[in-house]
């Protein structure tokens, strides 16, 4: 069955004209005065409501405007347990480091499946009210070859983005051993997970793993059939995009510490997205990157949440639209289009964060007339409408 969402106001399309078959997301393109057409669960036309097709049944939009629906190519849902205490000492004055990981891991060691999923379900549900329609999903609070490979699986069954993140720290058994560590997340543990896995991840970071352990733990997921991406430059400079770079991995996620030349070897690279996270220096009260910098150098970026119980605990790419606009200097077309075409390039994904004809029929309606709104309004809940694979859902 056809249908056709009409009076929108503002149609973000991220594909170049009007009703031209799109194998995969353009630059930001928006139309005004349109509509689409979605039938069987994809895209089957876009453009000026004026000309539109017939269809089965005609849902009006009523001046409001339409967009992709957001992909976040970044979060940690598979967890148990909160940190709230852990955030408050941080508005009190305490820094914000790598080692909180380890209370969330003994909390999702000590849960069952059920809990894990009950939790899972529950973080999914309020993306989806919020218009995201495409999540990635980490493991990396388990740091068992068991915990891990539970946690690939539950993943697994809310999204097909499942990343692999065994080296997310050395969990406590292994302190002082961190090569024995690597080795298993190179080995039996990899082979727990990579059937289960799309991504292979690692934070590179002080206190953390350095940049061979990086780069091992990177080429050992590829051996396995995984795509690279990484935790780079959140808490310090560090060589963690040069790495991401050299393994050509999909993405360089955080930024928040960069130089000249890793600016420059993203610019390069030809296909390392760098995936800002405006919630996590919110959420631990650190410098934001400058987004117009990696902008004006050619670099492509993405906005994602980084959903997860320690650094930011917030399943809203709304807010971190706003917070782009507002704090990295983004303008909203930039901010709108980085939190879909952005987090789909990020995701080597073609088939969503655009609304070209043929594109998956994943959209957001706004209870506002642009896109400008989601960052002219924060905090207000404007998704008034999401569609996924064509059926209307919220
Ligand atoms: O992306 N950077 C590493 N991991 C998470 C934080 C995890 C936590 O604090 O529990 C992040 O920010
Ligand atoms: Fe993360």
């Amino acid at each position: 069955m056809s249908v056709l969402i009409t009076n929108i106001s503002e149609l973000v399309t991220n594909a170049p004209g009007e009703a031209d078959s799109v194998a995969s997301p353009g630059p930001f393109e928006a139309i005004a005065d349109a509509a689409i057409v979605l039938d069987g669960g994809l895209v089957a036309w876009a453009g000026l409501a004026a000309e539109a097709p017939a269809a089965d049944e005609v849902v009006d939009a009523a001046g409001r405007a339409v967009l992709p629906g957001f992909v976040d190519s970044h979060a940690h849902l598979v967890f148990a347990g909160e940190r709230g205490a852990e955030f408050a000492a941080r508005m009190a004055g305490l820094p914000y480091g790598a080692g909180g990981i380890r209370s969330t891991v003994a909390a999702t060691r000590a849960a069952s499946d059920d809990v894990l999923r009950a939790n899972l379900a529950r973080l999914a549900g309020e993306m989806l009210a919020q218009g995201t329609t495409t999540f990635e999903c980490k493991s990396g609070y388990g740091l068992t070859v068991a915990d891990e490979a539970r946690a690939v699986a539950l993943a697994g069954e809310v999204t097909p983005e499942v990343t692999y993140l065994g080296a997310h720290v050395v969990p406590p058994e292994f302190d002082g051993r961190t090569a024995a560590y690597i080795d298993l997340v190179c080995g039996e543990m990899l082979a727990a997970c990579a059937p289960s896995a799309k991504w292979v991840d690692v934070f590179c970071e002080d206190g953390a793993f350095g940049a061979d352990e990086a780069r091992a733990v990177l080429a050992a997921g590829e051996a396995a059939g995984l795509q690279p991406r990484i935790h780079a430059n959140q808490l310090g400079p560090g060589p963690g995009v040069q790495v991401a770079v050299e393994a050509g991995a999909a993405a360089a996620d955080h930024c928040t510490f960069l130089s000249d030349a890793d600016v420059e070897a993203l610019a390069a690279s030809g296909g390392t997205v760098a995936t800002l996270l405006p919630g996590v220096e919110f959420s631990t009260r650190s410098p934001y990157p400058d987004a117009r910098r990696l902008l004006s150098a050619g670099v492509t970026v993405a906005i994602a949440t980084d959903c997860n119980p320690g650094s930011c605990f917030t399943s809203s790419m709304p807010l971190c639209v706003a917070l782009a606009v507002r704090e990295m200097r983004m303008t909203t077309a930039e901010a709108v289009w980085a939190a879909t075409a952005g987090g789909a390039r990020a995701l080597r994904r073609t088939d969503v964060g655009h609304l070209g004809v043929g594109a998956q029929a994943d959209l957001i309606m706004l209870d506002a007339p642009s896109h400008a709104y989601l960052a002219y309004r924060p905090g207000v809940p404007l998704i008034a409408g999401v569609w996924r694979s064509g059926g209307r859902i919220v």
